[in-house]
């Protein structure tokens, strides 16, 4: 298990990573851009967050537990999802398409995230929005064939893996001292929350991700896998389970 000056380097380093080519030119054609360019408008806006809330969250508990590198890690976190909503706004940029001001999905996440001044609903609340980003941006890279759009995914993709460590690193953490009783209802509060956002994303977004080739039972069944191995993680975070890292490696990508 890595600790927060472990993530601090991890962040540092990847930052510094360029994976996507610009000098290309976007190939997108206008049936692709029909089916998946609204959805993307609204999670280019998601990506943007400031996250003064996260932070302020983070600084609590930083010293809470007088581990300021935690807060430190946390800014470079937030460095990296505003990295995605760069990205994601250059491309919308380039191929004409307006960076959304307002959505109302964002609206009401964003209103969820202020009332959240606990570092645990956060985590918990961004690795499942994370889980759900690894399906959305899997999907939208197939359901493209433009070269910059499906780097811009991976490298989004690629990103998230770790996101979900550093997040279920934390909760195991947090949740390692609970009693077994403890422990079920904090899962089951988890588990409510997973399909919360599970059909809030599908109302949202189902049109792009059905052109990623997902049908409700494919993305529902691929999102109880990815919450059975966070949940798993949480729990076990040191277990090797082959398996269960084959998992999040194959779908990183
Ligand atoms: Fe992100
Ligand atoms: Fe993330």
């Amino acid at each position: 298990m890595n600790n927060s000056q472990d993530w601090v380097r991890h962040f540092e380093s990847n930052l510094k990573e360029q994976r996507i080519d610009w000098t290309q030119a976007t190939q997108i054609t206008n049936e692709e851009k029909k089916q998946i360019i609204r959805s993307l408008q609204a999670w280019q806006l998601g990506e943007t967050s400031e996250g003064k809330n996260l932070r302020r969250a983070a600084e609590k508990y930083a010293k809470q537990q007088d581990d300021w590198a935690y807060l430190d890690a946390i800014d470079l976190f937030i460095k990296e999802e505003q990295k995605h909503g760069e990205n994601l706004g250059l491309y919308l940029d380039r191929i004409g398409a307006k960076r959304l001001k307002k959505d109302l999905g964002d609206t009401l996440f964003r209103k969820v995230r202020y009332f959240a001044t606990n570092i645990e609903i956060w985590t918990a609340t961004v690795i499942i929005v994370e889980s759900f980003a690894q399906i959305y941006y899997k999907a939208i890279a197939d359901a493209t064939n433009c070269p910059l759009l499906q780097e811009i995914c991976v490298d989004i993709l690629k990103d998230e893996a770790h996101h979900i460590r550093f997040q279920y690193e934390r909760l195991h953490q947090i949740t390692k001292p609970r009693t077994m009783l403890w422990k079920r209802i904090t899962f089951a509060a988890y588990h409510l929350m997973f399909y919360i956002i599970m059909i809030a994303i599908w109302f949202g977004h189902r049109k792009a991700l059905k052109a990623g080739g997902l049908d409700f039972k494919k993305y529902s069944s691929k999102a109880r896998r990815k919450f059975r191995f966070v949940r798993h993680k949480i729990e076990n975070v040191n277990t090797q389970k082959r398996e269960l890292d084959c998992l999040e490696i194959e779908q990183s990508h």
